[in-house]
């Protein structure tokens, strides 16, 4: 039987006490799943993430990962801390946070070498992942003076360089083109395939079918509105338009403006 690998009962979360964030929510991730977490802007997708990756800890109910709580009391137990930042990985959604330094490569090879691995352990990873990301043109330039998505790149790779058990990915296709998506797309399949636990938050309905057999989608009040497999919620075109997950496409026939629901959202890859 599969472990449970995070466990959220009633979780919930307020920015400075103040700015709810995320409210009750209850949520189990199995070892191996691929989850997504869809959701208009500002509904606690990234939120969830942070959390997941105890970089914030709920202020209502609880959050379990690996059967231990996630709460302020971890940082006392820096055993678990250090075992939690091996088995973890998140990307951010904002790739200047991920990435501060001097070059892509030291980036690349941060994870690896906090994490205590030995300089050569560290450089195989990093040549896999340039290979893998086709990041050998970028290594000796600076992280800052990328293009965005360049920097997204680089941040994915930094966090693959660790091969955490879980990853967590906060819009990872964002703003890449298509090679690149495909190329991301065909990594986190692969890394599932050999193991590794992913979730996702993400707008491009088009890939969630392959990151994800369980779609969570969260709603205006900030929690968990629907759980289901990608194809059910895909297939619900009246849900997705009523919680703003697929844009209305406009368009002109002579002078009357012609309004439908735009047909990029759903099953691209056949
Ligand atoms: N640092 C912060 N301080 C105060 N409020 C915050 C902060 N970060 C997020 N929030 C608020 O928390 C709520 C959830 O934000 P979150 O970033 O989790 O949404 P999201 O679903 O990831 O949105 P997006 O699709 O835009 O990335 C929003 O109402 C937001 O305004
Ligand atoms: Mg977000």
């Amino acid at each position: 039987m599969a472990n449970i690998l995070f466990e959220l009962k009633q979780a919930g979360y307020s920015y400075f006490g103040r700015f709810p964030a995320l409210c009750s929510v209850d949520l189990t991730i199995m070892q191996g799943a691929k989850t997504a977490v869809i959701g208009a802007n500002g509904t606690g997708k990234s939120t969830l993430l942070s959390m997941l990756d105890a970089l914030i800890f709920p202020d209502q109910g609880s959050v379990k990962a690996f059967g231990m709580p996630l709460d302020d009391k971890m940082q006392e137990n820096s055993d678990f801390t250090m075992a939690f930042r091996r088995r973890v990985g998140l990307v951010f959604q904002n790739p200047d946070i991920q990435l501060f330094c001097p070059t892509v490569r030291d980036d690349i090879m941060f994870g690896p070498l906090q994490l205590r691995m030995r300089d050569s352990e560290a450089a195989k990873r990093l040549d896999k992942v340039v290979t893998e990301l086709k990041l050998a043109s970028l290594l000796d330039r600076s992280p800052c003076q990328l293009s965005i998505g360049e920097k997204k790149k680089v941040a994915i790779a930094s966090v693959l360089a660790i091969q955490p058990e879980v990853l967590l990915l906060d819009e990872p296709t964002a703003g890449l083109d298509p090679q690149t998506t495909r190329d991301i797309i065909d990594i986190l399949v692969s890394e599932n395939l050999s193991g590794t636990t992913l979730v996702t938050a993400t707008h491009d309905l088009h890939i969630i079918e392959e990151i994800a057999d369980t779609v969570h989608v969260f709603g205006p009040e900030r929690n968990i509105i629907r759980s289901a497999p990608p194809e059910e919620v895909l297939s619900d075109r009246t849900f997705l338009q009523a919680h703003n997950l697929v844009h209305i496409h406009r368009h002109r026939h002579k002078d009357a403006g012609v309004s439908h629901a735009h047909q990029h959202d759903v099953k691209h890859h056949h």
